[in-house]
């Protein structure tokens, strides 16, 4: 045996400096109401690491495979932004694929919570994607203007002002160019009072009843001086995503008490950053356990924007220089990337010639990523960027001219959306798609309308389940929910 070494003089004077206070590292933190960047010991903000944050979750990453699928089964090209990775992992997309190749309906559902009257680009970019994929799926879409959640959640907000919030965002959404044949908005607080709701309501209770507070604090970190209404309000935000919430849109009975099997047998798609995912695992968890069971949701999840600061920063309505505006004028866009876009370029004109910039850090070549659709132009700014043939300033410009365009249009279009616009879409009413061109749409409402009840559920052959096969369904949820329910009490205990 050799002798224990004495320690070293650098191990010394490593222990003496240890008692100097240090910026201590700290984890990302990714949930619905807090997103914050780790930071590393010398109290610098590093990048969100999504592919720690997928494993955690046990979500799949988007791959070459799954786009190469998409395209084939939609004839689509894939939308840049999931070719670049900003919609970057996702839950059961093939199950989407699969039912539009049979020319089975699903419904596309995304959310906003109205916090604040002024959208940014952060805000716009989920809706244009959401837009995109309805105009390539041609299915119904549901988009949930929460303005009961914020209330409940921002100490200082009111009721009136989260509607009215609400309610400019609504007209900031219509202008992306959604269909209003095929879109239904709601805000909550006008939905859940309308008597349009009452099969939402129905699924909110019943949903209810299966989550208990462990479950909610596990997901979401709440503790026991949380308000009942945050509590409870995760129910409405996941039962958005059962198709049977609204037999108005495929025309059915809206009056009678009985939810439609079939309706809530139809899969949903939805598109969301991914702090929203608690949610949805809840409803992947529990949805085979209502009476009338829904298959789990498929979801398609986007990482957050870089705020002009650069990685690791939040776009934030607090500090109007963290983003683009959708309000912005074409000055204050030039002024805000030109003062405050983190540059990735070299700190002097030569030293840029000489050594060239790092466009990956780079917010000005960022954004334009965001909007270039171009692959081929794109990976030009990149490569001159690196050479150092395309400055700071040049990057800049084309950032400046491509942002300008975006908010110039979208503020044409949000100009002529009227009160009435407004009204039309915040209708409950039928909507009208298509689906799949390439086969015949099967359509739902034609089959004979089922009573409710526990005998009418349906498998995934849209059979009716007999009352073993349903006996099984739910003997099997049940071992799974217990399973859970001590995963979020161990959870809970820990927290407290
Ligand atoms: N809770 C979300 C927010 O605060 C709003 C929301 C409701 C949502 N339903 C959704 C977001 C579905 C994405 C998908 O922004």
């Amino acid at each position: 045996m050799t002798e224990p070494e004495p320690p070293s003089v650098a191990a010394l004077s490593l222990a003496e400096t240890a008692t100097e206070p240090v910026k201590k590292a700290t984890e990302q933190e990714i949930n619905p109401w807090d997103v914050q960047a780790a930071v590393d010991d010398d109290g610098n903000i590093l990048e969100f690491d999504y592919e720690a944050i997928s494993k955690k979750w046990a979500t799949k990453l988007i791959d070459d495979e799954l786009l190469a699928r998409f395209e084939r089964t939609t004839g689509h090209k894939p939308h840049r932004w999931l070719r670049r990775r900003l919609f970057f992992s996702h839950r059961d997309l093939e199950q989407i694929l699969d039912a539009y190749e049979r020319g089975e309906d699903f419904l596309l559902y995304t959310g906003r919570g109205p916090s604040s009257d002024s959208m940014h680009i952060g805000h716009t970019i989920p809706f244009e994607f959401t837009k995109w994929l309805q105009d390539v799926f041609d299915v119904p879409l549901v988009i949930m203007l929460t303005d009961d959640e914020k209330f409940l959640f921002k100490e200082k907000l009111t009721q009136t002002e989260v509607y009215q919030f609400a309610r400019d965002n609504a007209k900031d959404i219509i202008s992306i160019g959604f269909d209003v044949k095929k879109t239904f908005i709601f805000i909550d607080s006008e939905f859940f009072t309308s008597g349009y709701n009452r099969h939402f309501s129905l699924n909110t209770t019943e949903f209810e009843k299966l989550i208990t507070n462990n479950q909610v604090r596990g997901a979401f970190g709440f503790h026991g001086s949380t308000n009942i209404g945050s509590n409870a309000f995760a129910a409405k935000q996941c039962v958005a995503a059962l198709a049977s919430s609204y037999p108005f849109i495929w025309g059915n009975d809206i009056k009678t008490y009985h939810r439609s099997a079939k309706l809530a047998a139809i899969p949903c798609l939805i598109p969301m950053a991914i702090d929203q995912d608690p949610y949805f695992r809840l409803v992947r968890e529990n949805c085979s356990r209502m009476a009338q069971p829904s298959p789990k949701p498929a979801i398609l999840h986007s990482k957050f924007l870089t705020a002009l600061q650069g990685a690791g920063g939040k776009m934030s309505a607090s500090n109007p220089n963290s983003a683009i505006y959708m309000s912005d004028t074409e000055k204050q866009i030039k002024n805000k990337i030109n003062k405050h876009a983190f540059s990735g370029g070299q700190e002097t004109l030569e030293l840029h010639r000489e050594k060239g910039g790092n466009p990956d850090i780079d917010v000005a070549y960022q954004y334009l990523s965001y909007f270039e659709d171009d692959d081929e132009k794109l990976q030009k700014f990149a490569e001159d960027y690196r050479k150092g043939e395309m400055l700071t300033g040049d990057m800049k410009k084309e950032c400046i001219n491509m942002m300008t365009k975006y908010v110039k249009s979208f503020q044409d279009a949000r100009a002529k959306v009227t009160e009435e616009t407004l009204e039309e879409f915040l209708r409950p009413r039928k909507l009208e798609w298509r689906g799949n061109p390439k086969v015949e749409r099967k359509k739902v409402e034609d089959e004979p309308v089922t009573e409710g009840g526990e005998g009418s559920a349906v498998g995934e052959d849209g059979k009716p389940l007999t009352k073993n096969q349903l006996k099984k369904l739910q003997k099997a949820a049940e071992v799974e929910r217990k399973k859970k329910e001590k995963e979020a009490a161990k959870a809970a205990a820990a927290q407290s």
